[in-house]
């Protein structure tokens, strides 16, 4: 029997890159089994802002902040009334963010309508479906081939990466596992750029050429940024295998440019999300690579353009990586390349004995990642 005191109820629908925070009701709880998000009983008194940041820290341990009121709504279960609240959140300390909180996870926005809510929840899910620009599925983002064959690989990137609309991600994560050697690894990323040059050609008369090609240990976290780079062009990053944990994260700047009315080139100079408010910004099209694997050899794409939208130059995207452990004992190795869009014939601004360097050499620049003349390379 229904009872007829309304519960008033404070919900913590709290995100970080896309993902929100997710946990299942407990087998003595009513709902048992189903999905949740942090949140509970407002205390006599209580705003319900106040009692979703109370509930949230004591059921997952994480601090908050509440941005706003998302959905308030009424609804009659079997068992209860309940006056529900649901608040959009963030970590109070973004840059402290652990992969799980005392059973609550990090769910993309993209499954969330997988998971099994209660029916009141049903709303608020389809409604942060709508507020993201960036639900990709898995296998737009993450390729795993069965073979290693150059060919099909880079087919499969240049659909993904070498976007001309909003159809396809603009970056893509191939993972290759980690029976490869790193020569072989540099070696299989120039194959597959080549690939991807005579695909480029088909499609649009240019071929593609290396601007530059380099192998950093990275362990310094980043903003959303571009790398400096023609206005078409592209990154291919290689990771390799290593204990360094990190993040790494994608946001649709373009996309976003478009919803404003202006040039990607005008986003930058206007919302740089180097600054607080552009990062905000950029929030609901922004991707973390949530199956970025750090023990295996990967081949990282990302569309690094800042072309108009004029429905047949790249469209780019902004990228940056989260160092969760840096450890100067260890390395975190990126094969890092610059590739752009070039009549056929051009030769590559990278001289071919520098490329054979970067596929063979062991030497891994330490630090100034973005200095390239700093003489501190170590074996
Ligand atoms: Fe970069």
């Amino acid at each position: 029997m229904t009872s007829s005191v309304v519960k008033r109820i404070g919900i913590a629908i709290v995100e970080q890159s896309g993902t929100y925070l997710v946990g299942t009701r407990g087998p003595d709880s009513p709902l048992a089994g189903y999905a949740e998000f942090p949140g509970g009983k407002c205390l006599a008194d209580e705003e319900p802002a106040t009692c979703a940041m109370r509930e949230c820290f004591e059921e997952t341990g994480l601090a908050i902040t509440v941005e706003r009121l998302l959905l308030r709504r009424d609804f009659t279960y079997s068992h209860a009334r309940v006056d529900l609240h649901f608040f959009l959140c963030h970590p109070a300390e973004p840059s402290q963010i652990e992969t799980e909180y005392n059973g609550y996870r990090w769910v993309p926005v993209n499954e969330l309508p997988s998971l099994k809510f209660p029916e009141a929840n049903e709303l608020v899910v389809h409604l942060l479906k709508q507020m993201s620009f960036c639900q990709w599925t898995r296998d737009q983002v993450y390729l795993v081939p069965t073979t290693v064959n150059p060919t099909e690989i880079a087919a499969q990137i240049y659909s993904r990466v070498c976007r001309t609309d909003f159809t396809e991600p603009g970056f893509c994560v191939v993972n290759l596992g980690s029976s490869l050697s790193s020569v072989e690894f540099r070696q299989l990323m120039v194959d597959i750029t080549r690939q991807m040059a005579i695909v480029h050609q088909r499609q649009t008369g240019k071929t593609l050429i290396y601007i530059s090609a380099g192998r950093f240990d990275q362990q310094t976290t980043t903003r959303p940024h571009l790398d400096g780079g023609p206005e078409e062009s592209l990154l291919m990053l290689g990771y390799e295998p290593t204990r360094v944990q990190s993040e790494v994260e994608i946001s649709d700047y373009t996309q976003c440019a478009q919803h404003l009315g202006i040039s990607p080139t005008e986003f930058m100079a206007q919302h740089n999300p180097m600054f607080h408010a552009g990062f905000e910004l950029l929030r609901p099209y922004s991707y973390r690579l949530n199956e970025f694997d750090v023990a295996a050899y990967q081949i990282v794409v990302i569309n690094n353009s800042s072309a108009p939208i004029d429905g047949k130059s790249w469209l780019g995207v902004l990228h940056t990586a989260t160092i969760l452990t840096p450890d100067e004992s260890q390395r975190r190795v990126i094969n890092s390349t610059m590739i752009a869009p070039a009549l056929p014939g051009t030769p590559d601004v990278v001289p071919a004995k520098e490329l054979e360097e970067f596929i063979q050499t062991s030497l891994v620049r330490r630090k100034g990642y973005d200095k390239p003349y700093l003489e501190d390379d170590v074996n």
